[in-house]
């Protein structure tokens, strides 16, 4: 998506989809309102009244240039009371770009000119007008789809602004990079396919990207990774991309994303009932989100050392398949005991956490669709944040809230430890079906040694079965925005 930026006046712009903010509490008394309904001899208005529209936050009314205007149509978006912030910038691009997604053009009037909403309401227009079309044919494939918008400001923006939307559009591209590799089905994205899109990306954009093998993998040391993947006929890989700024000096903040990559998870052995896994495609959300991260770091040139670390396999049922029962030794050198094979995730983040260790990170963070426990706790659109640093919990939560992804800080708790005890083995890899978010935290724990470590369970937010707020329906690309609102944080607070 190509956005610009014009300082027309609003009656004269000729666009298909004009988009408006509107906030306070009479939506008639908006100035801009009230210059569109002037020219539009008070249709506008009167389609206020009919339809009792509010200015509350996300809520739209869509309305007929009716040949008064150049624009064919427009959109009244709510912004609700209060001083605009990020979130609702982000949600207001959001609602303009899924309004003319299947247009040609979209003029959004911005109702601010600082340069982070500007960045929000930019990178909510491309994200906004996403849509997975891959596999569409015929008449299915959609004749339009919004390529380039512009952002209507009242006065010529300064570099602040033009760089501020150029920096929403690299976030979009971003989240929507994740989101196509989410949506992808499993028969198109093998865990070869996943690494190869890394190596794509990274090689655009001068990023190192290192792709273990099988046998590399074998000789490097993961001995659960290699466990999930015996049941299945394609390789495993495991990929380590790293973005160094050009600044970088021994002060640098390096910040180390895990990403679990599990291109399908049919539960193993412990086969999932046949409802449970027909999303299983998505259970690479966490990878795709890594590399997301990694790449808009690299093209946001932030002055922080980001490193994307990915773990990749099905969990398949073949002939070779691990078994309950089992015992595996692992990168870190503690035994596992496998009880339940569908418990996957947490096994090749075990060997993903170890070796991310390694690099001495200042902060780790894994993002992993980890379990359905997180989803029974906190619901479908909110991640299970959980850290074993208090700051990093707060300033991670402070991120998400930021951006407008919902996360919640959920407890290490230590009463849970005992699930994971083993008569045979040091660690049994799950507890029971109590508090199993959690569970499977404290087993992730057990692998990041010193690390200021923060994990999300994004089992539930990675893909919904409708749109919601900011988020459409499928896969969401969720993470990413917090991330790069974390490393944002981190590079301003390294810089004071
Ligand atoms: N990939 C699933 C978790 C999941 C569930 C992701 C729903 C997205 C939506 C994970 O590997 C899994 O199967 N977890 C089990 C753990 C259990 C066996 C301890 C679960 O949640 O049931
Ligand atoms: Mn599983
Ligand atoms: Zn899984």
């Amino acid at each position: 998506m190509k956005i610009s930026i014009s300082t027309e006046a609003l009656q004269s712009l000729s666009t298909d989809w004009l988009a408006v903010g509107v906030s306070g509490k009479k939506p008639q008394q908006d100035p801009n309102v009230q210059k569109l309904d002037r020219a539009m001899g008070g249709a506008l208005s009167a389609c206020i009244k009919e339809e009792s529209f509010e200015a509350k936050p996300g809520k739209t009314l869509s309305v007929q240039g009716r040949g008064r205007l150049k624009a064919k149509h427009i959109v009244l978006i709510g912004l609700g009371d209060g001083p605009l912030t990020e979130a609702r910038a982000r949600l207001f691009g959001v609602k303009a770009g899924r309004a003319a997604m299947s247009s040609s053009s979209l003029c959004v009037v911005a109702p601010s000119s600082e340069a982070g909403l500007l960045a929000a309401i930019a990178d909510g227009i491309a994200t906004g007008a996403y849509r997975y079309t891959r596999y569409l044919t015929g008449a299915r494939i959609p004749k339009k789809q919004l390529g380039r918008a512009s952002i209507v400001l009242a006065k010529k923006p300064d570099e602040a602004a033009k760089l501020a939307v150029q920096q929403g559009v690299v976030v979009a591209d971003a989240v929507n990079f994740a989101r196509d590799l989410v949506n992808c089905p499993a028969n198109d994205l093998s865990a070869t396919q996943l690494a190869n899109h890394a190596v794509e990306r990274s090689r655009e954009l001068g990023i190192t990207c290192k792709v273990w093998d099988k046998p590399a993998i074998q000789k490097l040391g993961m001995p659960l990774l290699l466990a999930v993947n015996r049941g299945s006929k394609e390789e495993p890989r495991f990929v380590h991309m790293t973005y160094k700024p050009k600044s970088a000096t021994a002060e640098t903040p390096k910040v180390v994303f895990v990403g679990k990559g599990l291109t399908f998870d049919s539960g193993g052995l412990c086969i999932k009932p046949s409802t449970s896994m027909v999303d299983m495609k998505i259970d690479m959300a966490g990878a795709a989100a890594t590399i997301a991260i990694v790449t808009a770091a690299a093209r946001l040139e932030l002055p922080v050392e980001v490193h994307g670390i990915i773990a990749s396999t099905d969990n398949m049922t073949g002939g070779d398949a691990y078994r309950p029962g089992d015992v595996f030794p692992s990168r870190d050198g503690k035994t596992v005991e496998i009880i339940n094979t569908d418990a996957e995730g947490r096994l090749v983040l075990a060997d993903a956490l170890a070796y991310a260790r390694e690099l001495k990170p200042s902060y780790l963070i894994d993002h992993a669709t980890l379990t359905g426990a997180c989803t029974v706790a906190l619901g479908a659109y909110r991640a299970g944040l959980f850290s074993n640093d208090a700051a990093l919990s707060d300033a991670y939560k402070l991120a998400a809230e930021a951006t407008g992804e919902a996360v919640w800080a959920m407890p290490l708790d230590e009463d849970l430890k005992d699930e994971l005890k083993s008569s045979i083995a040091d660690l049994k890899h799950t507890g029971s079906r109590l508090g199993g978010a959690i569970t499977a935290a404290l087993f992730l724990r057990e692998f990041v040694g010193e690390c200021r470590w923060a994990h999300l369970d994004i089992a539930g937010p990675a893909f919904l079965d409708k749109a919601h707020g900011a988020m459409p329906k499928g896969a969401t690309g969720f993470g990413v925005l917090t991330g790069l609102s974390f490393l944002r944080s981190i590079a301003a607070s390294a810089a004071s």
